[in-house]
């Protein structure tokens, strides 16, 4: 796949090493306090001095146990987590802004029943997925960090997970799909069970109130847990996963659906670069070193899993797609994570099998996506399809 592709899937303005951003790891307070306004120091009495309320100074944030005022934005330690909330903020759409008539045509008189089993089943995965994520980053992840840039990004990731939590339902709503059957699926249909339950086991222990990061051991937990549920959850799992819509789309089918899923998968990929980047800079903050063999078991688990429900969602190969491609191309993506981790790769010599994915999963004039001038969807709408 091109550097370009690859680049769109590596936002480069926040996936830069700790200490790489110019400037970004080197702001102090000097740097980000403006020059004063002497004209408006003229006019304005000064505040009245105080001993106990010293400036807020960038160097005492932290990713996590900081000791700066968390109230007051600037100055920035992490100014790249503040360009990922103005990213963010050209993603916007509504699911209903897209239409879906060619889509309930498609599901009710085109699909095989294969291709129902696979479409209905994503879906089910999907709904419980986002839910577990806003839970995540809203319960265990965003409480503990202690810079207020990043829980401002985390804030509006809150908002993008139940946004997708929306588009899902909608779909099913459109789609006329009876909604307790579909919702219940990750509790009766096992394959389903085992990508939540992994999930689950990873992350329900940072999410209690009372996980103390003051230990070194819940420490090294919560930076695997954060790589886990960025890189693993979001960035394999939810970037693999779209693909067997994609697939469908590529050939005509559910057209409006996957355009939905384009617009969640930009989210995804900044959900998933902010989450590595996070975790390299906590890595290094506190001067972690995780456990190899605990990494490789986060990986090797994840794969089996992923392995089990794609076994399950293609017991035999829809047009142009089978399991065996969707597990090759896990395998993959998640070499491109751990490098973006700058971890050993987990799968050596997996191959790209799906090469459409990365263009299919973006969005037309995608160049213009991360980088800071308005486009032209900005304010989402129906994109148009050649
Ligand atoms: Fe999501
Ligand atoms: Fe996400």
């Amino acid at each position: 796949m091109s550097a370009l592709l690859d680049d769109w899937d590596t936002p480069a303005t926040v996936l830069r090493p700790p200490g790489a951003h110019p400037g970004a790891m080197a702001a102090t307070a000097a740097d980000a306090t403006p020059a004063p306004d002497r004209h408006h120091a003229a006019r304005t009495p000064p505040l009245p001095a105080t001993a106990t309320l010293a400036p807020v100074r960038a160097s005492d944030k932290r990713i996590v146990n900081g000791r700066a005022d968390i109230n007051q934005l600037a100055p920035f330690k992490y100014p790249w987590a503040w360009e990922f909330f103005l990213n963010a903020n050209r993603n916007h759409w509504t699911p209903l802004e897209i239409s879906m008539a060619q889509d309930v045509h498609d599901y009710h008189h085109k699909l095989t029943p294969a291709e129902r089993h696979v479409f209905e089943n994503v879906l089910a995965y999907l709904t419980t997925s986002d839910i577990l994520a806003m839970r995540n980053i809203g319960l265990a992840v965003m409480e503990k960090m202690s810079a207020p840039e990043l829980q401002i990004y985390q804030a509006r990731q809150v908002y993008e997970e139940a946004l997708h939590t929306w588009t899902y339902q909608h779909c099913i709503e459109t789609l006329g799909l009876d909604q307790q059957e579909i919702y219940n699926r990750y509790r009766v249909v096992p394959a389903i069970n085992a990508k939540i339950s992994l999930a689950n086991r990873r992350l329900e222990r940072i999410m209690r109130s009372d996980f103390d990061l003051a230990d070194r051991d819940n420490l090294h937990e919560f930076a695997l847990s954060y790589l886990f549920f960025g890189a693993i959850f979001e960035g394999c799992w939810f970037y693999n996963g779209f693909t067997p819509i994609f697939a469908l789309q590529r050939r005509g089918l559910m057209k409006g659906t996957a355009e939905q899923l384009q617009y969640i998968m930009r989210d995804e990929v900044l959900h998933c670069a902010f989450g590595i980047r996070v975790v390299r800079t906590l890595i290094a903050e506190e001067n972690l070193v995780l456990d190899p063999a605990a990494i490789k078991h986060l990986w090797d688990e994840a794969e089996a899993v992923e392995a089990g429900y794609a076994r399950f969602l293609l017991p035999e190969p829809i047009l142009g797609y089978s399991a065996e491609q969707h597990v090759g191309q896990f395998r993959f993506v998640a070499n491109r994570r751990a490098r973006q981790l700058a971890l050993p790769e987990p799968f050596p010599g997996a191959e790209n099998l799906l090469p459409w994915l990365d263009e299919q999963a973006n969005l037309r004039k995608e160049k213009n996506f991360f980088e800071t001038r308005v486009t032209e969807y900005q304010t989402g709408g129906a994109l148009n399809w050649d």
